[in-house]
């Protein structure tokens, strides 16, 4: 019998400092994150400079808790997997310097991960992947249809061309008085009124795969604030409603229209609004009736930041032989496509 392998990854892209360990590059041995939410809350977003201090002292705490978590020690991990990019510059810092000092002092090889490659894989915790297949990938940085003929391999067939829709949610939010992070307020909110507001959707040009958010986000802004002049009131339940409608709409519209084009056997979405319910209701309302084609959403604590998802990308990275050396660096501008 084959020795387990075991990968232990670390995620500080951006508020949450994560470490995780995954065995045979399926299954959670360890899965610790640290939230730094409720420091940034009172800003209405993520700054920069308390997120790395955060990281810097959450880190090894993390980390000792990961290792305890799995019960096993350094010397039983055959490899470190560290989000290299995309991300903000100093809170990637930490993860990767962190990632470079465990990898030099235990002797291990260290391989760098896209931090959407990871997202895309926390849906490998869930189920075997069936190639080929799309992934939908919407955060709070990005919004891409990503198609994948085999493990490790990346083509964007279309992305946003303005705002992620983990963004425009974010926007909208703090229009209507929520706080940050808005999405999970908006998705709740949305549950409660009715579509009733007519809002824009931004199909582009015929046959496109990419995106547009900021439209919308401004259409909304501009009902807020027309109301606001007539003194006139819109129910924020309803408007809620109506933007998610929107967002849902192109989404799976778009996803199906890939899937159907590209023949793939399974849809994977991926990102922090994958956890959106309107979002995961339509995808499963839609995909229920193709039987030919799988739909795979990852469950609501593998959605958004952690670490597991940067481990089992690393676990498919490190069988293709993918290192870095100890001088690599953060890279908040990394492309996804360019281990293929
Ligand atoms: O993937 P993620 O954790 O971080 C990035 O890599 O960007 O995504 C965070 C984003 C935030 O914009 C947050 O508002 C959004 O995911 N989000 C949601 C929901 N939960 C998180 N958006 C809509 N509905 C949700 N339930
Ligand atoms: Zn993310």
């Amino acid at each position: 019998m084959m020795k387990d392998q075991l990968i232990l990854g670390i995620e500080t892209s951006c508020d949450e400092t994560a470490v995780a360990i995954i065995k045979n590059g399926r299954e959670i041995t360890a899965n610790v994150v640290a939230s730094q939410i409720e420091s940034h809350k009172r800003f209405g977003g993520v700054v920069p400079e308390i997120a790395s201090r955060h990281h810097v002292e959450q880190m090894t705490i993390v980390l000792e808790e990961a290792l305890s978590q799995g019960h096993v020690t350094m010397a039983d991990i055959d490899a470190i997997a560290v989000t290299e990019g995309p991300g903000l510059v100093g809170a990637l810092l930490i993860g990767v310097n962190a990632a470079k000092a465990l990898a030099f002092a235990n002797q291990k090889p260290l391989v760098p991960v896209h931090h959407i490659a990871g997202h895309i894989y926390a849906n490998r915790l869930v189920t075997e992947f069936k190639f080929p297949l799309l992934a939908l990938v919407v955060s709070g940085g990005h919004t891409e249809l990503v198609y994948m003929k085999e493990h490790g391999h990346f083509e964007v067939i279309g992305e946003t061309r303005d705002d992620a829709a983990g963004e425009a949610y974010d926007k909208v939010a703090r229009t209507l008085n929520m706080p940050y992070p808005g999405g999970p307020h908006i998705d709740r909110m949305a549950h409660e009124g009715t579509p009733t507001i007519d809002l824009p959707r931004a199909w582009l040009e015929e046959g496109s795969y990419d995106f547009s958010f900021s439209g919308l986000k401004s259409a909304v802004i501009n009902t807020v604030h027309n109301a606001e002049q007539r003194g006139e009131t819109i129910a924020p339940e309803d408007l809620a409603a109506s933007f998610q409608a929107s967002v849902v709409d192109v989404l799976v519209t778009k996803a199906k229209r890939a899937v159907e084009q590209y023949g793939v056997k399974q849809l994977l979405v991926a990102g922090g609004v994958a956890a959106n319910k309107g979002l995961r209701e339509a995808l499963q309302q839609t995909f229920s009736q193709q039987s030919d084609v799988e739909l795979v959403i990852p469950p609501l604590s593998l959605c958004t930041d952690n670490a597991a998802m940067i481990a089992a990308a690393g676990s498919v990275m490190f069988e293709k032989g993918i290192r870095a050396e100890m001088t690599l660096n953060a890279n908040p501008g990394l492309d996804i496509e360019i281990f293929n």
